[in-house]
C-alpha cells in the first residue's frame, strides 16, 4: 500500500483549498500514510520546494481562504523534460503519489504525471465552476457569496440614484458565477459566454426596464472577457434613462473564509482522493454529482462538454 503521498495546489487559488489540504493530511495520517506539502504548485514540484505536512501543520486552516501551500502557474510543465524533473524530486523523497488541487489545466499536469507512473488524483479547486465532471468546484460557493453580497450593496445605491450597475464577475469563459448570482440577486440582465452579447439588444431591454417596468435601478451582471464594462456603462448613460456605473469585482472574488458548504465539499473530496490512492488508483479526478462524491478518469473529465445551463437560464428569464 502507498506509504507517502504529496499534495499541491495549482492554478488560480480558491477558498476551500486549505480545507482540502487538511482533509488529505488527516485522512492519510489516520491510514498511516505520510503527507508532503509541495509549495507553489508544479513550480515547487520541479524545484523541490517540498516539506513534510503533519496533523498539526494543518490545524487552524479550515477557515482560511487562499492556500497555505501557495499556488503558481508554470506553463513549462507541459514539457515532458520538466515533468521528469518533478518526478525526480518525488522519487528522491520516496513520494509515490500526489493529490493535485486545481482547475482543468492542473488536471492536465496530473494526467501527464499519472501516465508517467505517479498516481495522481485531481480535486476541483477553482471559483469558476468550469469543470464539467463535477456539479460544483471547491471555492465556487464562497465566490458566489462574495458576488451576491457586493451586488446587494450595489442595488441599494443604484436604486437611490436611478442607476444601472454593470457588474463584471470572474468565470474564465464559464458563466456559472454570473448566472447563479443573477438568480440570487434578482438581476435584470445576465451576460455570459453562453448567452452571447448583443449590445444594442441589452440597451433596448434596459430602456424597457426604465420606461415600461418603471424600475428604479437595473443590475447587469457580465462575465469577464466579454466586453469593456466601463465603456458599456457609458453607453447605458447615453442611450437609456439610467445612468450607468461599472464595477469590476476582480480578485476580491478569490479571497475570504470559505463557506461551510465549501469546507464540507473540500473535506469530502480530500477524503475520496486519499481513498483512491490507497486503492492504488491514479489518473482520476474527484467530483460531486447529485450530492454523491464520485471519481472519473481525468481524460474523460477533460472531454465532457460544458453544460449550456439552459434550465437555469430559463428560470432566470422567467424571474425577471
Ligand atoms: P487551472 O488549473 O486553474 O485551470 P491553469 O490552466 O493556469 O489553471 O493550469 C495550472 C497549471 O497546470 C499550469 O500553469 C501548468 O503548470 C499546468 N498545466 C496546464 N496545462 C498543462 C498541460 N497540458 N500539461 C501539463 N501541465 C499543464
Ligand atoms: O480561474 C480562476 C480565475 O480567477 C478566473 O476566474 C480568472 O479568469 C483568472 O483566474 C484570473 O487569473 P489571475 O490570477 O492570473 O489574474
Amino acid at each position: 500500500m502507498v506509504k507517502r503521498i504529496g499534495v499541491l495546489t495549482s492554478g488560480g487559488d480558491a477558498p476551500g483549498m486549505n480545507a482540502a489540504i487538511r482533509a488529505v493530511v488527516r485522512v492519510a495520517n489516520s491510514a498511516n500514510i505520510e503527507v508532503y506539502g509541495i509549495y507553489d504548485g508544479y513550480r515547487g514540484l520541479v524545484e523541490g520546494y517540498i516539506e513534510p505536512l503533519t496533523r498539526s501543520d494543518v490545524s487552524d486552516i479550515i477557515d482560511r481562504g487562499g492556500t497555505i501551500l501557495g499556488s503558481a502557474r508554470l506553463p513549462e510543465f507541459k514539457d515532458e523534460k520538466v515533468q521528469s524533473a518533478g518526478i525526480h524530486q518525488l522519487n528522491k523523497r520516496g513520494i509515490e503519489a500526489l493529490v493535485v488541487i486545481g482547475g482543468d489545466g492542473s488536471y492536465r499536469g496530473a494526467l501527464a504525471l499519472s501516465q508517467a507512473g505517479i498516481n495522481c488524483i485531481g480535486l476541483p479547486g477553482t471559483i469558476d465552476n468550469d469543470i464539467p465532471s463535477t456539479d460544483f468546484t471547491i471555492g465556487f460557493d464562497t465566490a458566489l457569496h462574495t458576488v451576491v453580497e457586493a451586488v446587494d450593496k450595489l442595488r441599494d445605491t443604484s436604486s437611490s440614484h436611478h442607476r444601472c450597475s454593470v457588474v463584471e464577475v470572474m468565470g474564465n469563459r464559464c458563466g456559472d458565477l454570473a448566472l447563479w448570482a443573477g438568480i440570487a440577486c434578482g438581476a435584470e440582465i445576465v451576460v455570459t459566454a453562453q448567452t452571447g452579447f448583443e449590445e444594442t439588444e441589452v440597451l433596448e431591454r434596459l430602456k424597457e426596464f426604465d420606461v415600461i417596468k418603471k424600475k428604479r435601478h437595473a443590475i447587469v451582471i457580465i462575465s469577464e472577457k466579454i466586453t469593456d464594462v466601463d465603456a458599456f456603462a457609458k453607453k447605458v448613460s447615453l442611450n437609456t434613462g439610467f445612468s450607468g456605473r461599472a464595477t469590476v469585482l476582480g480578485h476580491v472574488q478569490r479571497g475570504g473564509s470559505p463557506t461551510p458548504q465549501d469546507r464540507v465539499l473540500a473535506s469530502r473530496m480530500g477524503e475520496k482522493a486519499v481513498e483512491l490512492l490507497i486503492q492504488g488508483i491514479g489518473g482520476q479526478c474527484v467530483g460531486i454529482k447529485d450530492n454523491q462524491i464520485i471519481s472519473v478518469p481525468i481524460e474523460e473529465a477533460l472531454d465532457i462538454p460544458r453544460s449550456s445551463r439552459k434550465k437555469l437560464q430559463q428560470l432566470f428569464d422567467r424571474l425577471v
